[in-house]
């Protein structure tokens, strides 16, 4: 089973403001309504794993944006709204316990995403992946994607990409 992160940061590795927010993200000028291959990358997954943090953002959405069953990581969580049954599941565990149960499942792809979720799969080294959409700004301040580790982690880039409006994204393999 392999994990990989899609996510878009600040030049300065940021994710979102400490409040969650996206705006800088969000008004990003995009004249080709591109999804910046996003689609094509959930085509690829099988299922989602993301924090609680990220989960209430989505949620804030209104629509239930994900094609594939979702695993809501939470130690708080006791239930999820009614109309996402069949669609969304809560779990609790270590990274390693988690990846163990679903793939018992049979998943094979497992898109893992949340800033305190990334992390704590990333310091037991459990990212096999990363494209990362590096978005032209400095936040100064917010929700880091990246945090420490105990040991460095090498990764081999595989591609990149240069967007018209000044975002590239670049995909990441874990060096083995
Ligand atoms: N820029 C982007 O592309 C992008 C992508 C995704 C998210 N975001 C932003 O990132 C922010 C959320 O990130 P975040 O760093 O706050 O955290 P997060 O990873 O989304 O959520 C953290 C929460 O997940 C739960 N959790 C994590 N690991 C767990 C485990 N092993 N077992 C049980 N529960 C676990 C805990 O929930 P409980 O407290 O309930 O126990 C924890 O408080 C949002 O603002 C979102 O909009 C941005």
């Amino acid at each position: 089973m392999t994990t990989h992160v899609y996510i878009a940061a600040s030049l300065d590795g940021y994710i979102a403001t400490h409040e969650g927010g996206l705006e800088w993200l969000n008004g990003i000028p995009n004249p080709d309504n591109s999804d910046y291959g996003f689609d094509e990358f959930m085509a690829r997954m099988d299922a989602v794993v993301m924090g609680r943090n990220t989960f209430d953002v989505v949620l804030g959405f209104g629509e239930w944006p994900y094609p594939k069953p979702v695993v809501v990581l939470s130690r708080t969580l006791t239930s999820l709204p009614e109309d996402l049954s069949g669609r969304a599941e809560i779990m609790k565990g270590a990274p390693a316990k988690v990846l163990e149960t679903l793939q018992q499942r049979g998943y094979k792809r497992l898109y893992i995403d949340g800033g305190q979720t990334i992390q704590a799969f990333l310091k037991a080294d459990l990212i096999d992946e990363i494209t990362i959409t590096r978005v032209p700004i400095l936040l100064g301040d917010g929700i880091s994607l990246f945090g420490k580790l105990t040991k460095p982690l090498p990764f081999l880039l595989c591609g990149s990409e240069t967007y018209k409006n000044g975002l590239i994204k670049s995909h990441y393999r874990r060096e083995q």
